[in-house]
């Protein structure tokens, strides 16, 4: 399952299309960069600020629950990649959830050769004076995200999934933005069933068996209802 900004539309969190790709009139590309962080890490924290502020009291809806129960009856055979940054499908009550684009509630040393690992944090700055330094080795602190021209985590054990793999099961992403964009392939290539969830044509959508029309909330549960059968 791979699951993008789509599924977290009815929840409340804005997609990328949704907002125009922009924030406070900046391309979401010039904010969400390691040379935006060198250059200004003032803006890019009251950046992600903002997102921690405006994800925190979001709620999952049902389809977020219908891919945790999935899990729940098919145990490690299910995978879950999500390029969400939210944390909606673990407050549905999915355990195992590849967060391959990091996630909003957790910050790094910005020091790629520091050794402290990522950590759940939920504070949000917009102070120069109040940004936070590792207590490791006096870098700054990041959001642990993905950023553009960065490498996504975890691309290894997402392959060795697509890799034995019978079903492909896509959900609210743009199918442009690669790797992900191409996950699909690789699962049909091996043979496995292709489906896309969403209420309009991916960019992809030729490598689909089937497109299923509609908001996740609603065809979501509809689909995994005939998965578990
Ligand atoms: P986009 O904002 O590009 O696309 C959102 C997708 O969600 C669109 O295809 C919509 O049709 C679909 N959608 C909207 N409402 C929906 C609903 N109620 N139910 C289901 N689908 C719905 O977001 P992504 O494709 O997820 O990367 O973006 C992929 C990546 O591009 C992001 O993870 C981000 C961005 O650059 C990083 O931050 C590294
Ligand atoms: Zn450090």
């Amino acid at each position: 399952m791979l699951t993008g900004a789509g599924i977290s539309a009815e929840s409340g969190i804005p997609t990328f299309r949704g907002v125009n790709g922009l924030w406070n009139g900046w391309r979401i590309e010039e904010v969400a960069s390691p040379r935006a962080f060198e250059r200004d890490p003032l803006l890019v924290w009251r950046f992600y600020s903002e997102r921690r502020a405006g994800a925190k009291g979001k709620e999952p809806h049902a389809g977020h629950h219908a891919l945790a129960d999935l899990e729940a009856a098919l145990g490690e055979r299910m995978f879950l990649c999500t390029q969400n940054v939210d944390h909606l499908h673990e407050r549905a009550g999915s355990r195992r959830v590849t967060h391959m684009h990091g996630r909003l509630f957790q910050s790094r040393c910005s020091h790629p050769a520091c050794t402290l690992a990522p950590f759940d944090d939920d504070r949000v700055y917009h102070e120069r004076e109040s940004l936070p330094n590792c207590p490791s080795c006096g870098s700054l602190v990041r959001p642990h995200i993905c950023w553009f021209g960065e490498v996504p985590f975890e691309l290894e054990r997402i392959e060795t999934a697509l890799l034995a793999c019978d079903l492909c099961l896509v959900v609210g992403t743009s199918g442009v933005v690669y790797p992900a964009a191409g996950f699909v392939e690789v699962a049909r290539a091996r043979g496995a069933r292709t489906v896309y969830v969403g209420p309009e044509e991916p960019g992809n959508a030729t490598a689909f068996d089937e497109l299923v029309h509609g908001p996740a909330s609603v065809r979501l549960p509809e689909v995994v209802a005939t998965l578990s059968r």
